[in-house]
């Protein structure tokens, strides 16, 4: 192993995660976590790993942009290498990788659209130039710069007003059925609990570090 990295190791000393900071559900922890991340930069930004039909696996970062009962939502390019991979197998993998903190979430479970009207509200959010791109973008093609720039010019002139949602964009929700908190302790002893949906509920346990 090189030594540049093999000399890298942080002490993780914060405060542990026990049996009594539980929650019934996972997402009302998610959300306490998600209160304490403070400061981090994109503290939103997970990672989606989706799997093709040949089996092989793939992660790209995504930005989180809703969490309630049913789980985890962000929205892209339906069309893309992530979404045509979503429409052939939902099961995929979500991670928040909140180092500064010595904690990770990692969550499983299944994606499934969300309505029309959801990803359209989301949509008229965003500002214009990021709603063109939407527009102008085959995500996951490949383009020329000039193919790009030339596509984004029509948009523009196709919507001198509103933008409306192109229908080959929208969101997504994770419904989770696997939900993983971990937390840095003193000597690798790690605290990890892992929820595992069960019937109506849920269940807990602690893993090994
Ligand atoms: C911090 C960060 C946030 C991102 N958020 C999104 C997002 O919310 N939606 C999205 O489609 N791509 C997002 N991207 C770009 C994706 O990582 C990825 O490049 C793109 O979605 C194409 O992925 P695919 O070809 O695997 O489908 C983000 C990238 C970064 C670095």
């Amino acid at each position: 192993m090189e030594q540049q990295f093999a000399a890298l190791r942080a002490e993780y000393s914060a405060a542990g995660l026990s049996e009594a900071d539980l929650t019934p559900e996972p997402v009302a922890l998610f959300r306490r976590w998600f209160d304490e991340v403070g400061v981090l930069p994109e503290p939103n930004a997970m990672v989606l790993s989706t799997v093709g039909v040949d089996g092989r696996p793939s992660s790209r970062a995504v930005l989180l942009k809703g969490v309630d009962e049913r789980g985890f939502v962000f929205f892209t390019n339906y069309d893309s290498r992530k979404g045509l991979e979503l429409n052939d197998r939902p099961d995929c993998a979500l991670l928040f990788p909140w180092h500064p903190l010595q904690r990770q979430v990692r969550v499983e479970g299944r994606a499934e659209r969300v309505s029309l009207t959801e990803s359209a509200a989301y949509f008229a959010t965003r500002p214009r130039g990021a709603q063109l791109g939407a527009w102008a973008s085959p995500q996951s093609q490949v383009v020329s710069a000039e193919e790009l720039a030339s596509s984004y010019a029509d948009a523009e002139a196709r919507f001198p007003d509103q933008v409306p949602v192109p229908g080959h964009w929208g969101g997504y929700v994770v419904l989770p059925d696997v939900v993983e908190f971990w937390q840095g302790r003193p000597n690798r002893m790690h605290d990890r609990w892992r929820y595992r949906r069960h019937g109506d509920g849920w269940v807990t346990e602690r893993l090994a570090p």
